[in-house]
């Protein structure tokens, strides 16, 4: 199957300029003017955008979680990821306490075989580090699972103590891998908590007000120290608050490699959208919380001048009528997690490139190019460039959407962003060139999606 894109715009992190793109054997093969290639298909561009398929590094589909497990499984998550615009994903696979991470591997590997629509990477959760295990991460690393993430946060779940992640984090100085952290200091928060359902505050909002931003900028200066400490880069997950921001701001002045994402919740909702009558506002309950809004301006301006690299989901889905209502009696017991596999790049064009708070380079560099060379994918995927697989987006700057959960493919009854009216959605998408989604209809398959064996991160920024 070939494929020639015509007259579009092709936009990467660092190019814009009007070409044409021969695709062949699910690669890039050749880029130029006025190509005159015989073709299976042809797609004319004019007057669109053709980007790399966005990389969402942060999703968690089909995970058991909170007492029950996410909504969207890896067939339905990874079409509204399509459907977004994105053409990768990393997700979360899990080492569950005392047993060994390839048990987690398998389990996930298991999940997402038959249904994945588009290519997929795994990071592995840490729960447990036993000496005896050290070598699993060398396993993992082997298998093209590059990243950890452990947690500070959720004590008895999945938190982990210092001692671990010191010794999670010396031995990613063997292999080149990266942690993760989910940086809230969990047991100071736990205390909190405790203290608020004993004064009766057990309404959805206390789940955000009892997580303060000063117990995750602790965190987050504990991870940077503990890497610095093991002579190793550390990548913060889901960065909420300037609190957080400050200490990956001085980390980086100092010279050390501190990278962090955030995510698309925290840059367009605050704790404005709380306060909501009712349970209605367990629909924003994910970790760490929503913040005051003036933090939001602070973590544009991280995105511009690179002191955060990315920006991801956090997409974890609990339908509101069944999975959310879990917690009606007290916060303590709502899923944490909010679904947005579909919306990122939307929301990024149109607040960030529309709203001019980011360039059209920078959009594609935060959504797909740091995503891929943070995590080892790098070129194969996140660019434009002859020999890179052929993920790509065809993406119509005029075309306007309203967000709702009546319309949206994401397994879940309701929408973070119900209502919102975006300019610039997605045209084509196109998987290892394969024509996905085309006029708002899906054309793949289940299970064509493949697993992307990733390389380290020291390999891909070097
Ligand atoms: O609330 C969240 N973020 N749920 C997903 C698990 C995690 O901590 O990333
Ligand atoms: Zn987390
Ligand atoms: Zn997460």
């Amino acid at each position: 199957m070939s494929l020639l894109i015509k007259n579009g715009r092709i936009v990467t992190a660092e190019q814009n300029y009007v070409g044409d793109i021969f695709i062949e054997k699910e690669k890039i093969s050749l880029i130029g003017m006025s190509l005159n290639m015989e073709a299976d298909s042809v797609i004319d561009a004019k007057g669109k955008y053709v980007i790399p398929g966005g990389i969402d590094v942060h999703t968690h589909l089909d995970m058991p979680f909170g007492g029950t497990t996410s909504a969207d499984d890896f067939l339905t998550g990874t079409k509204a990821a399509a459907f977004g615009g994105t053409t990768s994903i990393i997700d979360f696979a899990i080492q569950a306490k005392g047993t060994r991470m390839r048990d987690g591997l398998d389990t996930w590997m298991k999940k997402a075989d038959g249904k994945a629509v588009i290519d997929y990477g795994f990071h592995m959760i840490i729960t447990d580090l036993p000496e005896a295990h050290l070598e699993d991460m060398s396993d993992m690393v082997r298998e093209g699972v590059t990243s950890f993430k452990l947690f500070m946060a959720y004590p008895n779940v999945l938190m982990v103590d210092d001692s671990t992640i010191f010794s999670a984090l010396k031995h990613t100085a063997k292999t080149g891998a990266l942690v993760c952290m989910h940086a809230e200091n969990g047991n100071v928060i736990d205390q909190i908590v405790k203290q608020a359902v004993a004064d009766g505050k057990t309404a959805p909002i206390y789940h955000a007000l009892t997580r303060p931003t000063t117990a995750e900028g602790e965190a987050v200066n504990r991870a940077i120290a503990l890497s610095e400490l093991a002579g190793v880069p550390i990548y913060i997950v889901h960065l909420s608050c300037n609190d957080a921001l400050e200490k990956i701001d001085e980390a980086r002045d100092k010279g050390l490699p501190a990278f962090a994402e955030t995510c698309v919740q925290y840059l367009f909702l605050s704790l404005d959208d709380m306060g909501k009558p009712g349970f209605e506002d367990a629909k924003l309950v994910f970790s760490p919380p929503l913040r005051e809004k003036w933090n939001q301006e602070k973590l544009w301006a991280g995105l511009k001048k690179n002191s955060l690299q990315i920006v991801s989901t956090d997409h974890c889905p609990f339908r509101f009528k069944d999975q959310k209502q879990l917690g009606v009696e007290s916060f303590t017991k709502i899923p944490n997690g909010g679904p947005g596999i579909e919306n990122r790049m939307q929301m990024m064009f149109d607040g960030g490139v529309n709203e001019k708070r980011i360039s059209l380079n920078r959009w594609v560099e935060i959504t797909s190019t740091a995503p891929a060379k943070m995590f080892g994918m790098y070129p194969r995927k996140g660019t434009i460039a002859p020999g890179s697989d052929a993920d790509i987006v065809i993406w119509d700057p005029n075309k306007e959407h309203i967000i709702s959960a009546k319309t949206h493919h994401m397994a879940v009854d309701y929408s973070m962003f119900e209502g919102r009216k975006v300019k610039g959605n997605v045209e084509t998408v196109i998987s290892r060139g394969e024509i996905v989604i085309q006029n708002e209809k899906f054309l793949g398959k289940a299970g064509r999606g493949n697993f992307i064996k990733r390389g380290t991160f020291g390999a891909a920024w070097s």
